[in-house]
């Protein structure tokens, strides 16, 4: 068997060190930095080559936006992490991707436009990765575009502990629209016994990317936890927020899988109502309460 070695990507450091301790192997950092003029940097921080020669390299690195670097500069980075272990003759490159950037463009909604979130995968595999892992991603489909193995974990059953873990008394779950259905049933299982879930129907203007929401329910006095993949600029949830406090909600659980909190995210969710934001590490943010090191280090135990 190989040497397994982790590379913590500059996005993803407390996540891959979770991974190497719960897989019991060495970390080794990343040097990263953007040129004056917008070029991105990256090294794997190894004295030579040799230590990646013949190793099972497992990259660590999300492509979520945060105050140090936008998704291209994290995209750029994971391909340099690639290509930089595929020089050094990595036996194989197995990315881990916990939020897949550009994943929202997996359809074209208008004429002209690409079906993006594939092309970054064909880059990825492209660059060398022999293996592709990622937590919720928003659609399966976009796997179809490669040949490499992929893999996409649940986080739902740990997310659903931490709900748990707060103690709530008749609880509901509802899903703010349709792709989120097979997700939030997955929460509700994890949950507890017999746990109603609610889909709420949702549309958005491909233009101008204004959100409706419709959604009928009963939830007076009850404790509601709202399941979704992205909290992004949080419009989804505090849409599903506002109909479940019209209609009585004791407490409200904004559970969602990638917490981008983008903007202004954060004000309008507990703004809205929010009892708490509930994430995961896949992207490093104030509502990160689960770390997904041991999903990823079952799956690539298993594999
Ligand atoms: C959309 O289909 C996704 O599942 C999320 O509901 C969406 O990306 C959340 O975005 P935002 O927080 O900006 O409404």
């Amino acid at each position: 068997m190989s040497n397994q070695i982790v590379i913590a990507g500059p996005s993803s450091q407390g996540l891959a060190v979770n991974l190497a301790n719960y897989l019991d192997v060495q970390v080794y950092a990343t040097e990263n930095k953007v040129f004056p003029d917008g070029e991105c940097y990256l090294r794997i921080d190894i004295e030579n080559d040799t230590v990646l020669e013949d190793a099972d390299v497992l990259i660590v690195q999300t492509t979520g936006a945060n105050a140090a670097g936008d998704q291209n500069q994290r995209i750029m980075e994971l391909i340099m992490m690639i290509s930089a272990a595929k020089r050094a003759k990595a036996s194989k490159i197995r990315v881990i991707n916990p939020y897949f950037a550009y994943s929202r463009q997996d359809k074209a909604f208008r004429p002209g436009e690409c079906l993006f979130a594939t092309e970054v995968l064909k880059w990825i595999e492209r660059a060398g990765a022999t293996e592709f892992y990622t937590i919720d991603i928003h659609a399966e489909t976009i796997f179809d575009a490669v040949d490499i193995p992929t893999f996409n974990l649940d986080p739902m059953e740990i997310l659903a502990q931490i709900v748990k873990d707060r103690n709530v008394i008749n609880p509901i779950v509802i899903c703010p629209d349709k792709g989120a259905y097979e997700r939030s049933r997955a929460f509700a299982r994890y949950l507890g016994e017999d746990i109603p879930v609610v889909q709420f129907n949702k549309t958005r203007d491909v233009k101008t990317g204004e959100i409706t929401m419709e959604g009928d329910i009963d939830v007076n006095g009850r404790e509601v936890i709202i399941a979704d993949d992205i909290i992004a600029t949080g419009g989804t949830m505090a849409r599903a927020l506002g109909i479940a406090k019209k209609a009585g909600a004791k407490s409200i659980y904004a559970v969602g899988t990638h917490p981008l909190l983008i903007k202004n995210a954060t004000y309008k969710l507990l703004k809205a109502g929010t009892t708490e934001i509930i994430g995961s590490d896949t992207i490093d943010s104030i509502a990160m309460q689960a770390s997904m090191a041991e999903v990823i280090g079952k799956a690539i135990k298993k594999n």
